[in-house]
């Protein structure tokens, strides 16, 4: 059986129509005939500053949110990221192969520390922390739009200079990304892409919008 694994970050009230067509939407596809398994990365959601109390129960929305799309318990594994040790433990690991400059080239980390006096250090390592997560599970295809890509590149790199190291243990994955909607972008700023933690609500449909709050936004 082929592995699928893919994670969403329980960032901002809700996840968006973006990551709906851009994730969502195959994560349900694949769980007719592969292994699935699908996590609420927690973890990464905490490399900015959270309220203890709203990060857990967006959690819980996120959780949520995953069966409305359609991930059925039955078929696919769904879980927390911080319940399970081993993918700290692992991101830990990947950091030891991976260098600085790799992390320093990583667009994300570009975007979110453009202009600012001073950086979580996590921000830097949240890329291992992502590669750990997948290379865990032995995937063979990771579900993810567009801005992922450079991401799962990453992954292929590290897995394969893992194997090099010491011992070819690690499966090197393969990304899967739609034909259509892999890069839904703002409503407000078209040269952006739909973000959940975008602060201008108008930017973002949220998965939770009724109809005509989404018409209100146009
Ligand atoms: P996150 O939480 O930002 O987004 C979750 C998924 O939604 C996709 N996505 C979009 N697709 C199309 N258009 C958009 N505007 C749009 N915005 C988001 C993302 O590509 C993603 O597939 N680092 C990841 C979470 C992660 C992960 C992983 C993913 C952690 N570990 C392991 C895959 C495998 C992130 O921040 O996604």
């Amino acid at each position: 059986m082929t592995v699928i694994f893919s994670g969403v970050q329980p960032s901002g009230d809700a996840p968006t129509l973006g990551n709906y067509l851009g994730a969502f939407k195959q994560f349900a596809a694949f769980q007719a005939e592969n292994d699935c398994i699908y996590c609420v990365v927690d973890q990464h959601a905490i490399t900015v500053k959270q309220d203890p109390k709203l990060l857990k129960e967006r959690v819980r929305r996120l959780a949520a949110i995953y069966l409305a799309v359609g991930i059925d318990p039955d078929k696919s594994i769904l879980f927390i990221q911080s319940e399970v040790p081993a993918h700290a433990q692992a991101a830990w690991m990947l950091q030891c192969i991976v260098s600085v400059g790799e992390l320093e080239r990583m667009t994300q980390y570009k975007d979110k520390s453009d202009g600012k006096a001073r950086v979580n250090a996590a921000l830097l390592t949240y890329p291992p922390l992502m590669v750990a997560d997948i290379l865990l599970y032995n995937t063979n295809v990771v579900p993810v739009g567009d801005d992922q890509k450079q991401h799962i590149e990453l992954t292929r790199d590290l897995a394969e200079r893992f194997n090099k190291q010491y011992k070819n243990v690690l499966t090197v994955p393969e990304i899967s990304t739609p034909k259509q909607g892999a890069r839904i972008m703002s409503l407000q700023e078209p040269t952006r892409k739909m973000s959940k933690s975008d602060e201008n609500k108008k930017a973002t449909i949220f998965l939770t919008d009724t109809p005509a709050q989404i018409t209100k936004k146009n």
